[in-house]
């Protein structure tokens, strides 16, 4: 097949980098369609970690060209930091980067302005890379692109344009003249990456290459489904790589990632979270803090119910479960199955319907055994088999690939349901 597409299933951060790293080995291409500096995929490439922002995870692969999309918001300040960064370990990015020269730009006025919001009312636990003011100045037609990078009378033309709606609404806003020099000095370095990604895209898709779309964020993060307004501000869903890529696709394989238990950074409602004492074993257990922004992440059970509707509306082919070892020793084992009192077969789109959400859970034998060198399904035991069998079967889609560990090969593909 030579389109997939690896998405979150939850909100964010279920190990979806160490996935596609492992596919990024049989791709040609690369690509980021949605959000900027706040993803965080962590990859391991010979045992040395490294956190990717921006990047799409295949600049860890040579034979990858990597394509920033114009649905992302980029901060040019921090690619080149991560750029450098990459490069300094080795992974050359000459002719393996394309950013599209549509994609808007995050200026300091974003970062103000989302910082300024968070600390004021209303907050909802962004990572402060300033994403929801970058995609609010391009719907209201004000943003800063990256064409306007490279030429200094655009990029001051944008930054006068996106000032004087912003300006009253930051202390203290830094003038045109304050960002200028910063911006135009890093639209001469990203200079030779910038260019029209969607036809480079649509001549790849013609020569038949192999195309890996890298979703960020989470399903549960999307800007329309998810549990707005506790969102990001993307269309996390595989309906946001049409328009993330600014080409038709049909994207043939889509691999929903999910932990096996569940996680959240930031404010907004979350049925199946635990609470402290409880939550603080499993968050430690799974090392759960920000790879972003190193905030303690909310810890939960899985919840089949959302993972179902989800999985359906994404038009998920495989799940992908990550993190199964993490588990391991913790006594018996729970999984949402519903909700008290709810008979809708999907999620409600009212926030306060959502928050009022007590769900209903099926309890499952756990296990003992440490699972992390396990490389086969049948080698699982058998209650981490069952504990599988049962989330395929309630969700209605078949796991693919289960992850164990952190490492590139603590990871396994699955046939068809693991036989108990
Ligand atoms: P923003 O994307 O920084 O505007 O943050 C909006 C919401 O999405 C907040 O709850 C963040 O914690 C969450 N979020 C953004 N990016 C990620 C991510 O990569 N992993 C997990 N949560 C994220």
């Amino acid at each position: 097949m030579s389109t997939s597409a690896i998405l979150g299933l939850q909100w964010g951060d279920e190990g979806k980098g160490k996935l596609v790293d492992a596919l990024c080995a049989e791709h040609d291409f690369c690509v980021r369609f949605q959000g900027g500096g706040n993803a965080g995929h962590t990859v391991y490439p010979g045992g040395q970690k490294i956190v990717l922002h921006h990047l799409p995870t295949g600049v860890l692969h040579s034979g990858c060209t990597n394509v920033l999309g114009s649905g992302m918001v980029i901060d040019p300040i921090r690619l080149i930091d991560e750029i450098d960064e990459v490069e300094g370990r080795g992974f050359k990015l000459k002719d393996r980067l394309i950013i599209s020269d549509r994609a808007s730009i995050t200026t300091p006025l974003h970062l103000l302005l989302d910082s300024g919001r968070e600390e004021g009312g209303g907050k909802i636990g962004t990572t402060k890379r300033g994403i929801g003011p970058t995609y609010a100045d391009r719907y209201d037609r004000i943003a800063v692109r990256a064409c306007d990078l490279i030429d200094k009378t655009s990029l001051k033309e944008a930054l006068e344009r996106a000032r004087a709606v912003r300006a009253s609404q930051i202390n203290k806003p830094p003038t045109v003249s304050d960002m200028l020099p910063a911006l135009l000095k890093a639209g001469e370095r990203l200079k030779p990456y910038i260019a029209d990604a969607a036809l480079v895209l649509c001549e790849a898709v013609k020569e038949n290459k192999r195309i890996l779309y890298e979703g960020a964020q989470g399903a549960m993060l999307d800007i329309a489904y998810g549990t707005y307004p506790f969102v990001t501000s993307s269309h996390t869903l595989t309906g946001g790589i049409p328009a993330g890529i600014g080409s038709w696709t049909d994207v043939k394989r889509v691999i929903g990632v999910s932990k096996a238990y569940c996680t959240r950074v930031g404010e907004g409602p979350f049925p199946t979270e635990l609470p402290k004492a409880e939550g603080d074993r499993l968050r430690e257990k799974g090392g759960e803090y920000g790879a972003t922004t190193g905030r303690p992440r909310r810890v939960g059970w899985i919840d089949l119910f959302a993972l179902r509707y989800i999985c359906k509306i994404a038009g998920v082919t495989e799940i992908a479960i990550t993190k199964l070892d993490v588990l391991s020793g913790l006594g018996d084992l729970k999984v949402g199955v519903g909700y008290e009192g709810y008979a809708h077969p999907g999620l409600p789109a009212d926030i306060r319907a959502f928050s009022a959400l007590k769900p209903t859970y099926k309890a499952l034998p756990g296990w003992k055994d440490n699972i992390s060198a396990v490389r086969k399904p049948e080698d699982l035991p058998a209650a981490a088999r069952s504990y599988l069998r049962f989330v395929e079967e309630f969700v209605g889609v078949r796991i693919g690939l289960i992850s164990v560990g952190p490492e590139r090969d603590a990871a396994f593909v699955v046939r068809g349901a693991p036989k108990g």
